[in-house]
């Protein structure tokens, strides 16, 4: 297994309108096994090329630690209803913040076969969907929140 770095929130890597994906290659496959790890590694559910300095667009995906998926060249097709809540991300260590999201999203995209794939959730995958897309186009969470960040250990106060 192969971790790769994680940039940070203000690295120019995550400010940028990644490039579509035109042909696989070993190289991008060995990419995505290392966005794996690296997201797995980090207790995340969502990583983006660009969190690892790579600006193509291809993110990875599980939430539920059981069902992993890979977006490549994704777009939301369809979405629907609202969800307020807390989300955090990879590249702003600690941290949460309060960010409205549809409830529901459809997104097309290719998989690691570049084969087309429809992929559709709500609650917490509509999220991540909506979340790691927009990395793709240079857009972090943190200029959609509501109210300040907050360190995650003031939300762990509450469920323990
Ligand atoms: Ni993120």
């Amino acid at each position: 297994m192969a971790l790769r770095n994680i940039r940070l929130e203000g690295d120019e890597a995550l400010s940028v309108v990644c490039k579509p994906v035109t042909k696989m290659t070993d190289h991008m496959q060995e990419l995505i096994d290392d966005m794996f790890d690296t997201m797995y590694e980090n207790n995340g559910v969502g990583l983006a090329a660009p969190q690892v300095g790579v600006l193509k667009r291809i993110v990875v995906i599980d939430v539920t630690g059981e069902d992993p998926m890979v977006l490549i060249n994704p777009r939301i097709v369809e979405s629907s209803g609202e969800q307020t809540g807390y989300e955090g991300c990879l590249s702003v260590p600690g941290k949460s913040g309060v960010v409205t999201r549809p409830y529901y999203v459809k997104a097309l995209a290719l998989d690691r076969n570049m084969q087309e794939i429809t992929v559709e959730g709500t609650e917490l995958l509509a999220r991540c969907i909506c979340h790691e897309l927009d990395h793709l186009d240079g857009i972090m969470y943190t200029t959609k929140t509501e109210g300040p960040l907050v360190d995650n250990s003031e939300l762990l106060d509450d469920a323990d």
